[in-house]
């Protein structure tokens, strides 16, 4: 893991809109250019509207003209003892979005780090080849 990825996660963590849950979440896409776009979550107080770290990420970097064959590598941290993973609804998302053997790098605030690739997160998930 690049540690200039995490830092750029962890730059942003405080942008996290958390008022409902004050669970922070940020996530860091480098590019292979050296780009890194980052993303935190955005939450609503129509809960279900709520906005993960890692789809703001990858919604902007896609914005920003990426695609998947630009990231090679994602972080995602917290400001939590504990590694989270991300949610169902976001590693949909990834397979999309993100090739299979990218890593996945999960880091708690004391930098203890959990990695796995993005086809370990979502085994045998849809995907725009099915439809
Ligand atoms: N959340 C993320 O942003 N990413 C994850 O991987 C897990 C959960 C957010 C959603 C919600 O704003 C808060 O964390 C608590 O669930």
């Amino acid at each position: 893991m690049d540690q200039n990825t995490l830092k750029a996660a962890r730059d942003v963590l405080n942008n996290a809109y958390v008022r409902y849950s004050n669970f922070h979440v940020a996530a860091a896409l480098k590019m292979k250019n050296g780009v890194i776009i980052t993303g935190v979550n955005v939450e609503n107080a129509s809960y279900g509207l709520s906005n993960c770290a890692e789809r703001t990420a990858l919604f902007t970097a896609r914005t920003q003209g990426y695609t998947k064959h630009d990231i090679i590598e994602v972080v995602v941290t917290t400001k939590q003892e504990a590694i989270i993973s991300p949610c169902g609804a976001c590693r949909q998302v990834m397979h999309e979005l993100i090739l299979p053997d990218v890593p996945i790098h999960m880091v708690d605030v004391n930098d203890n780090v959990k990695t796995m690739l993005n086809k370990e997160l979502l085994p045998a998930g849809f995907s725009e080849d099915d439809l």
